[in-house]
């Protein structure tokens, strides 16, 4: 889909459709709404009178106007109360819209900023949210089915009529894009199945983004991993055929700094559970726990394209968790990069070992500070639902700026406690840790033992295990992968930079 601004009056744009939207409780519409109800000789006004249309958040009316304006049909979406509207409301009405624009076979669409001018919200921020509800909205996985889906909208332009605004909104609709476009690569490369996204695949394809997008990169095989002395993460992979990769893509900043943030994903390509094997139920979606990974991978993508002021560096530990002949087992002891000894309890405990050797590497290539993003423990959907991600770090204002981040990009992180009393769960009898703290408190434990490799740097770790699969389509979130967390680690990036 092709995207562009434009000045000027939406009810004169060149489109086969137009969206604009109501407030709940108004009876008189403004701005281009109440322009286009001018022209549509008040048919808006109409069905808001007649209760109808009640403006109601992602509540929906199409119109035919037959002349009087040059499209062939009318969107209005609801935005609910005024006071309520904020940035992930503009998300939702904009991929509600576009997803009825979609239905109705439109090809060009032009759209208002919801929320720019009357709304009360920046208009930047408000073109970004749009562009971001409408191309995430849209998103659909093609995966292996021989037919096309939907065929989709060809281009959409934003109108914004107040020329003092227009340079905002072309601002806002770029970093809205690259986000967006970031988020649904995370979805796709995550919605893969795992025969197909092995780790081969994911260096592969941090190889097709280096060049494409102008960064670095860096893939361990086995026999480096080896020599670095990972023996936490090539313990999980010995289960497998598939050969483990540590992939690591570097953005360079211009003019030079030393400040480097780390962003380490699990890329776990399928995750039996090893000799610690899981039930059978719901097996096929272990195929998402790359989820953390690919959200990396993903993040580098805008990243470069956004250019921040810093070093960010993207690093992905991509593996399967398999049950062969070769695979560890519960009792086994391995040693990690940074020399401490690991007992494995569990093999199913595998995110944090191939994170422990990621985070210990991000160290020696000098990060600053590292951020983990992981689908690392069932734990945190009893906790959360898929409401929020958990948070655990070692440093509070990185929580404060990993959450203040979070609500740009419409995700929530929440906080787990971090006592040190908790660490007494995972202390072993033969080694210097073990792999599993007991079912209590599995979510701060699990997150714990990979903050024991990030030692004195700044850290945290974003367990997105409740949040990265979508079991019902929300308004611009469809089914499966949901690309979790990449929006809040470029906006954290961004934000880092000022
Ligand atoms: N990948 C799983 C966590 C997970 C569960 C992700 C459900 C998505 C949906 C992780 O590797 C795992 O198996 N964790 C174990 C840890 C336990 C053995 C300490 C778990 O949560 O049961
Ligand atoms: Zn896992
Ligand atoms: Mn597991």
């Amino acid at each position: 889909m092709e995207l562009s601004v434009r000045g000027g009056d939406i009810i004169e744009t060149a489109a086969d459709t137009i969206i604009i939207n109501l407030f709940a409780g108004v009876t008189v519409p403004g701005g281009a709404t109440g322009v286009v109800d001018k022209a549509l000789g008040g048919a808006i006004q109409g069905l808001a009178a007649d209760g109808e249309f009640k403006g109601e958040l992602n509540e929906l009316a199409v119109l035919h106007p037959r002349g009087g304006i040059t499209a062939r049909r009318v969107i209005v979406v609801g935005l609910g109360q005024a006071e309520e509207l904020n940035l992930d409301r503009v998300r939702q009405a904009a991929g509600t819209a576009a997803k009825e624009a979609r239905k109705k076979n439109a090809q060009v669409v032009a759209s208002i900023v919801h929320g720019s001018g009357i709304g009360g919200l920046d208009s930047e921020l408000a073109a970004a949210a749009l562009v971001e509800g409408t191309l995430l909205g849209l998103y659909q996985f093609q995966g292996a089915k021989s037919k096309a889906e939907d065929q989709g909208i060809k281009q959409l332009l934003l109108v914004e009529k107040d020329e003092a605004r227009l340079e905002a909104v072309r601002r806002g609709a770029r970093v809205g894009q690259t986000l967006a476009e970031a988020t649904n690569l995370a979805r796709d490369i995550t919605n893969q199945p795992a025969n197909l996204m092995i780790p081969e695949k994911m260096a592969l394809l941090a190889q097709e983004m280096a060049r494409r997008e102008g960064l670095t990169v860096t893939v361990l095989d086995e026999q480096e991993m080896e020599k670095k002395g990972m023996g936490a993460l090539l313990g999980v992979a010995r289960g497998s055929q598939e050969p483990p990769r540590l992939i690591v893509l570097r953005y360079q900043a211009s003019p030079p700094t030393s400040k480097t943030v780390a962003l380490v994903g699990k890329g776990l390509t399928f995750d039996s559970g090893g000799i610690s094997l899981k039930a059978r139920e719901g097996l096929e979606n272990m195929k998402m726990d790359k989820a953390g990974g690919a959200a990396v991978l993903a993040a580098m993508q805008a990243i470069a394209r956004l250019k921040p002021a810093i070093n960010v560096l993207g690093i992905i530990a991509a593996t399967e968790n398999m049950p062969g002949g070769r695979a560890q087992k519960p009792g086994d002891v391995v040693r990690a990069m940074d020399g401490k000894t690991i007992e494995i309890i569990s093999t199913d405990a595998e995110g944090r070992l191939i994170l422990a050797d990621a985070v210990t590497y991000a160290r020696e290539l000098n990060a600053n500070l590292i951020v983990d993003v992981a689908t690392l423990t069932g734990a945190v959907r009893t906790a959360l639902g898929t409401q929020a991600a958990a948070i655990i770090a070692n440093n509070q204002s990185l929580v404060q700026e990993v959450v203040a981040a979070g609500e740009r990009a419409g995700e929530r992180f929440w906080p787990l406690p971090t006592y040190p009393e908790y660490k007494e769960q995972y202390k072993s009898q033969v080694a210097d840790i073990k792999n599993v703290g007991g079912s209590a408190a599995g979510t701060i434990t699990g997150g714990l033992i990979i903050g024991e490799f990030a030692g004195t740097t700044p850290w945290a770790h974003l367990d997105i295990a409740g949040v990265a699969w979508g079991e019902r389509e929300l308004p611009y979130q469809p089914k499966g992968a949901t690309g979790f967390s990449v929006r809040t680690l470029v906006n954290m990036v961004l934000s880092m930079t000022n």
